[in-house]
């Protein structure tokens, strides 16, 4: 059976602060997506939530970059902003970019990560959803799942993931895109992977089948808007088992540290702590940023799930690290690395701080 997955989130207003989304709006989420379903505009729909981000995520049959499941995600970020204006929720509205929906949500402020797929005989997928960080912090864990033998025992010793996978690759700031096979093409994918700010793994396929694997939001929050609007919290689309990673081995990267740009406002470094459900909260210094993995089996487009996949003691250690990892990088206050680089930062006082102070640099005598 064809059917497509989307993700599609937005902040639409935080409580309190940016620390999270307030009941009301997740409710009247509920309630729109309740009479799409019964409309038959969608298959099946889960609402929850990362931190301040509502999350939508939808199986339908109107294929990628449907106007009609798009418009439909716009117009609940939009009620749903209605909701937090009307609680005076703080950046109610945030990343709805546009005053009015065009045919599609790309560029318009929402993340979304969508796949179209042949519902397998068990389809297994995990939804990674991120708040406080950008949209390279995928680059590390995927890079793992899908090309380290280290993480993934599958890939040399399963026969159906031994012949590898091609990772799509953009260049968020140029608008390009590139293939990478793996695993013969790793070491130059990985002058880009590492590069999580100006490159970002957008999807990821089998290469003996050509199935889709990995599919993420890539969008940068701050290159469409031209001005500081919030980091652009993530979402990743994961199939496992079979010809995919097994969950277990899609769940294992976020067991070690993984440092994201993001943050206190948008402009620091912080690990990525794996949290369950009802940990997605985003508190100390607005974090550390949080990744939540919701588990479904699909059965004709049916949702079955979630598992809260993170909700489980295995991940303590991996939190532990992370807290550590904060302590240490806090204790840096505004130093780089833990501040971003200046052009990296989504606030900035350096233009009117440098023109008030410009006549106050002289030349260097080297003499
Ligand atoms: C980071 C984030 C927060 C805010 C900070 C200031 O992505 O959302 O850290 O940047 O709380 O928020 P404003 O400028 O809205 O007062
Ligand atoms: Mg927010
Ligand atoms: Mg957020």
């Amino acid at each position: 059976m064809e059917i497509t997955l989307s993700a599609i989130k937005a902040d639409i207003g935080g409580w309190v602060g940016h620390s999270v989304t307030h009941p009301d709006t997740l409710s009247k989420a509920e309630e729109l997506m309740a009479v799409a379903r019964k409309s038959g505009a969608v298959i099946d729909y889960r609402v929850l939530h990362c931190g301040d981000d509502l999350q939508l995520i939808m199986t339908h049959h109107h294929g990628e970059d449907s106007e009609k499941v798009h418009g439909l995600a716009w117009d609940i970020f939009t009620a749903c902003t209605d909701v937090a204006k009307g609680l005076k929720l703080h950046g109610a509205g945030q990343d709805l970019l546009a005053d009015a929906f065009s045919g599609n949500v790309k560029g318009m402020g929402p993340g979304l990560a969508e796949m179209a797929i042949d519902e397998r005989e068990a389809e297994t997928v995990i939804i990674f959803m991120a708040d406080k960080c950008a949209s390279g912090a995928w680059n590390l864990p995927l890079y793992r799942m899908f090309a380290d033998p280290f993480n993934t025992p599958g890939l040399v010793i399963a026969p159906n993931l031994h012949c590898g996978f091609s990772f799509e690759v953009h260049d968020v700031m140029e608008g390009k895109r590139i293939t990478f096979n793996t695993p013969e093409e790793i070491y130059d994918m990985l002058v880009f992977l590492g590069s999580p700010g100006h490159f970002a793994v957008k999807n990821v396929w089998h290469r003996d089948t050509g199935r889709i694997a990995a599919s993420a939001s890539t969008q940068r929050l701050s290159f469409m808007a031209g001005r500081y609007v919030g980091k652009d919290d993530p979402v990743c689309i994961v199939r496992c088992q079979g010809t995919f990673p097994a969950v277990g081995e899609a769940l294992e990267p976020f067991s070690l540290v993984n440092i994201v740009e993001g943050w206190m406002r948008g402009s620091h470094n912080g690990p990525l702590m794996p949290v369950g459900f009802n940990n997605a909260k985003c508190t100390r210094f607005d974090g550390p940023p949080r990744v939540i993995a919701a588990g479904f089996q699909i059965a004709n487009g049916m949702l079955i799930g979630p598992s809260d996949m993170f909700e489980d003691v295995a991940f303590d250690p991996a939190r532990q690290k992370a807290l550590q990892a904060a302590d240490m990088l806090r204790s840096m206050g505004p130093f780089e690395p833990h501040r971003l680089p200046l052009d990296a930062m989504e606030y900035t006082t350096m233009p009117e701080v440098s023109a008030r102070l410009a006549a106050r640099f002289e030349p260097i005598d080297d003499d």
